[in-house]
């Protein structure tokens, strides 16, 4: 994540990477489950505050220009906003804006998490912004191709804007009121080609339960996985009933979906590890592939990689493990808005024109296979939308060199990443000058600082939040500093 004090408006980018990746819907159900999982408690929460907190949060919504910056173009759509206004001292109290990133926004991003965890000692006013095009906020005409024009982050950032403008007049927030953005992750100028090599080192981290053994699990329950595979036959068909797969595997690009539903699995487990409402912990899962899942005498990392399908698909409430790469593609051509969770199609969209964003598997002490690589992903860019994978990279440089790449010359940026998740490499994470502040959370998993305190965070997540405070704290003071001096 990051957290950044607003000076009307740097290079700061507002994409979370909450769900990600636009082939392994598997991996983006289980991030839709875990948010969906930490939602409801939030909802829990609200009632339970009292008379009055029945009422909180709200809900607005802000008329918003589809193309600000098209002047002859006065279309507009509206932009659904959530308010906490509990914890406000009103008149010069700071605004804790939350930015929404690939998918819905509810009531919780105003309630729970981190910036409502800070709001009392402020006294900030806490508002979240859902994304255009995501969750209730997509425009007129919906998901066609050519309303898709309008979602880029360049135009989420104008959003941002005008919002606070807007947001300003409606509850009379006076221009002397610093604003601290949060975002789920820090990642548009950070387009990239994301490498598994981070998830394979989390495998092995014990500090979260991993070890080199595990890793080795990992490689040894692939190799068997694609072994089946390849040997057809009897062995396919019962491979396919062991990971109870939806359909046949006999085609080679269902094989890639399938060994890629299965890596993102894996690395779902890392990216999400110890949230409230994950499946399984890195800790359990090298347990099950260690030969741990109780049946000791015939267990194999393959057995355990099977245990740990079942609970996952369990717990997703899902009956068997889908891998059709035509239904994918014929999913994310639908231009059906979901209402809640995470915007495949949309998310697919911004990845296909601005960040890239994919996970491969090239280098040879990554654990996985090597099959479902870029070009599996990249083709689908083309198979969705018709953009050829030298668009997709021309767009990612482009987003590099827009935004600054991992040195965005912004100001008072916090980057925030947790080590262990596979994403901070995409992020920031060498402090690059005294108002660009670096803090990597050992052992913390993806957007883990944004997540509701609980009595079972680590150390490291304790300090990592006491660091925010603290530079949230410092921010806030130069604020109040310059507001004395008339400088805002
Ligand atoms: C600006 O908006 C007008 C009116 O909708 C449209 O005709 C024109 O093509 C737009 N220009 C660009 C560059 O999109
Ligand atoms: C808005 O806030 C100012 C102080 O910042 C106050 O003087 C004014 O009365 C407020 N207006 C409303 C409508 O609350
Ligand atoms: C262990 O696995 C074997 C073969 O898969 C099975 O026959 C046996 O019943 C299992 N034992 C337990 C305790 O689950």
């Amino acid at each position: 994540m990051a957290v950044w004090l607003a000076q009307w408006l740097g290079p700061l980018l507002l994409v979370s990477l909450w769900g990600l990746l636009a082939p392994a819907s598997l991996l983006r159900r289980l991030g839709e489950h875990i948010q969906q999982f930490q939602e409801s408690s939030a909802q829990g929460l609200g009632l339970s505050l009292g008379p009055g907190a029945a009422a909180l949060p709200k809900v607005g919504w802000l008329e918003q220009l589809l193309d600000p910056f098209n002047v002859s173009d006065r279309r507009s759509f509206l932009q659904r906003y959530w308010v906490n206004d509990q914890h406000w001292v009103g008149q010069d109290g700071p605004i804790f804006l939350h930015l929404g990133g690939e998918g819905s926004l509810g009531p919780g991003s105003v309630m729970r998490g981190h910036p409502a965890a800070l709001a009392p000692a402020w006294g900030a006013l806490v508002i979240s912004l859902e994304h255009r095009f995501y969750g209730l906020s997509i425009p007129a005409g919906g998901l066609e191709m050519a309303q898709l024009r309008f979602l880029s982050s360049r135009l989420a950032l104008a959003d941002v804007v005008s919002a606070r403008l807007a947001l300003s007049r409606l509850f009379n927030i006076s221009s002397s009121s610093p604003w601290i953005c949060f975002g789920g992750s820090y990642a548009g100028s950070l387009a990239a080609w994301a490498r598994l090599k981070v998830v394979s080192r989390s495998l092995m981290s014990t500090a979260i339960g991993g070890s080199l053994e595990c890793r080795a699990a990992v490689s040894v329950a692939f190799a068997e996985v694609e072994r089946r595979l390849r040997s057809g036959g009897a062995a396919q068909a019962a491979l396919r009933t062991e990971l109870s797969a939806c359909g046949p595997l006999g085609r080679a690009e269902n094989q890639a979906e399938l060994l890629g539903a299965l890596q993102a699995l894996v690395g779902g487990v890392v990216q999400y590890d110890g949230q409230t409402g994950a499946p399984l912990s890195v800790r359990q899962l090298c347990g099950l592939l260690l030969g741990g899942g109780g049946n000791r005498s015939h267990s194999t990392p393959y057995c355990g990689l099977r245990r740990a399908v079942q609970i996952v698909l369990h717990s997703l409430g899902q009956k068997c493990l889908s891998f059709s790469r035509a239904e994918t593609v014929a999913q994310l051509r639908s231009t059906e808005p979901q209402l809640s969770g995470v915007g495949d199609r949309q998310w697919l969209y911004q990845t296909c024109t601005e960040f890239g964003f994919y996970v491969t598997c090239e280098n040879p002490r990554c654990p996985f296979s090597q099959l479902p690589a870029l070009p599996s992903q990249l083709d689908l860019c083309e198979q969705v939308f018709g953009l050829s994978a030298l668009s997709v990279a021309q767009a990612v440089a482009q987003t590099n060199s827009y935004y600054g790449g991992q040195t965005p010359g912004a100001n008072k940026v916090l980057f925030v990443n947790g080590d262990t998740d596979p994403w901070h490499v995409l992020s920031v994470t060498q402090a690059l000058g005294s108002s660009e502040s670096t803090l990597l959370i050992r052992t913390g998993s993806h957007c883990l600082d944004m997540a509701p305190e609980r009595p079972s965070d680590s150390p490291s997540l304790r300090l990592g939040r006491q660091n925010i405070f603290q530079q949230l704290q410092t921010w806030l003071k130069l604020a109040k500093e310059s507001q004395i001096k008339g400088e805002v």
